[in-house]
């Protein structure tokens, strides 16, 4: 195992940078048909013919739904400042359009103020995946109207919540929903098409500005963003064919959000290669994509390392690997930190997601997992590294507070702090989340030292 030096909880992070854990709707909840709930793209998907690896799906998952008062206790026990989650879409519009749903409104209106009774900031996020199947019927992020249905989704939800929400986040990881469920199809709603997944990206990145400017329009309080998720291409050797490759990787991955985020442009070299399964755009889009944001989260794991004799894997791995097979590369968040903040105009950034999934034992009560505990305290420093480096860096939340429905790996891959047994729903703090405890715990003990002095 690797030795860490765990960053100085207060010297290396300014007084109201933000710690936290995060959560996504459809990974936790369960009860998808509950109290009027719609079907999302998500719960079709499970049910295609391998289309997840131990052949399981969300119906319970951690039955969060039921036991949301109990996990926010434990997520208040944590001493975390933040809790960032997802809304489910279908829970509270089942259709997409029409008629809204109130026992879901009512739901995470009782989950906010429970946040708020126990002192931790929401941090909201509308779209993690799990968009109403309906929708999809009518073509999904594919059809242009999606974009409007969203508009009125966050409409809705910032009406509702807008004046208690720390932030509101459009997307969650706009690349994934693209390319893995609609260029690779490994993901809902599972297809195989690279021009559907570039107007899909284009619709997605559309529609969080249309968003951001709606709420802003009806006096939303709650700070306004997106998540992306990005990580360093680097090339596997100095040929000339991996570098070039390494480039155009760096386009699709990063430049193809990041460019038109903060350029109103689309980067020419992506846009040359993707000939005619470009997308269609029409006049004033890319403005409105620019629309400033006031934080962008940066969700990390791993670099990229490209091979132009192989097809591009999303994380190659090189020295030690997670669970997921993904390199453990702190030194890469710095660097993509420290990039971020030279080349685009960037708002405050958070790590909104980072951690890891490994192979946990259960012995005694405990959970030993040194590993975890290892590569978050890594990370962290790199957190602290790009601070010092400059970077305008807000806040640091754990991917994830639970073990929880890993998508297409189904159950198989754990990236909790805290356990879940699945056949009883109880919950174990792992070491991870203990060591997480302590660190925060001493950061306020030196504050406090400090301020006395
Ligand atoms: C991210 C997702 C999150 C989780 C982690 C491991 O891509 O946003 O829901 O699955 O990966």
């Amino acid at each position: 195992m690797t030795k860490f030096e765990p960053a100085d909880p207060t010297t290396h992070f300014p007084p109201d940078f933000v710690w936290g854990v995060a959560t996504s709707a459809f990974q936790i909840e369960g009860a998808p048909t509950e109290d009027g709930k719609g079907l999302s793209i998500w719960d079709s998907f499970c049910r295609q013919p391998g289309a997840i690896a131990d052949h399981s799906n969300g119906d319970v998952a951690c039955d969060h739904y039921h036991r949301w008062e109990a996990d926010l206790d434990m997520i208040a026990d944590l001493g975390v400042d933040a809790y960032r989650f997802s809304v489910s879409w279908p829970r509270v519009r089942p259709s997409g359009a029409g008629t809204w749903n109130e026992a879901g409104l009512a739901f995470y209106e009782r989950l906010v103020d429970g946040l708020l009774a126990r002192g931790i900031k929401p941090y909201l996020t509308l779209n993690h995946w799990d968009l109403p199947d309906e929708l999809q019927a009518g073509g999904g992020w594919a059809n242009r109207d999606t974009v409007h249905r969203f508009v009125e989704y966050a409409q809705g939800i910032a009406a509702r919540l807008g004046d208690r929400v720390a932030s509101i986040t459009t997307h969650n990881e706009p690349w994934v929903m693209a390319v893995l469920g609609h260029e690779n199809g490994v993901f809902a709603p599972g297809i195989k098409n690279r021009a559907t997944a570039t107007q899909a990206a284009h619709h997605l990145l559309l529609s969080h500005g249309m968003a951001l400017q709606a709420l802003r329009a009806q006096g939303c309080k709650a700070r306004l963003g997106l998540v992306l998720n990005l990580s360093p291409m680097h090339p596997a050797t100095d040929s000339d064919a991996d570098q070039a490759k390494a480039v155009l990787e760096d386009g699709r991955l990063l430049r193809w959000y990041l460019e038109p985020l903060f350029k109103a442009r689309y980067p020419q070299d992506v846009l040359d290669d993707l000939g005619a399964d470009g997308p269609q755009v029409e006049a004033g889009d890319l403005q409105i994509i620019a629309t400033a944001m006031d934080f962008m989260g940066v969700n990390y794991y791993s670099r990229s390392v490209v091979s132009a004799a192989e097809p591009w894997d999303v994380h190659s791995s090189g020295r030690e690997v997670t669970d997921m097979g993904w390199e453990v590369y702190p030194e890469g968040l710095t660097e993509l930190l420290v990039r971020l903040h030279q080349d685009y105009a960037v708002p405050p950034l958070y790590v909104t997601e980072n951690g890891g999934a490994f192979k946990d034992r259960l012995e005694d009560g405990r959970i030993h997992d040194h590993q975890r505990t290892d590569y978050i305290a890594r990370h962290i420093s790199a957190v602290a590294e790009a601070i010092r480096q400059g970077v305008p860096m807000a806040g640091y939340m754990v991917w994830s507070l639970m073990d929880n429905f890993e998508w297409a790996s189904g159950y198989e891959k754990r990236f909790g702090i805290v356990h879940v047994d699945y056949a009883t729903q109880q919950r174990t703090l792992k070491d991870s989340a203990l060591w997480y405890r302590n660190f925060l715990q001493q950061r306020r003990a030196q504050r406090r030292q400090r301020q006395a002095v």
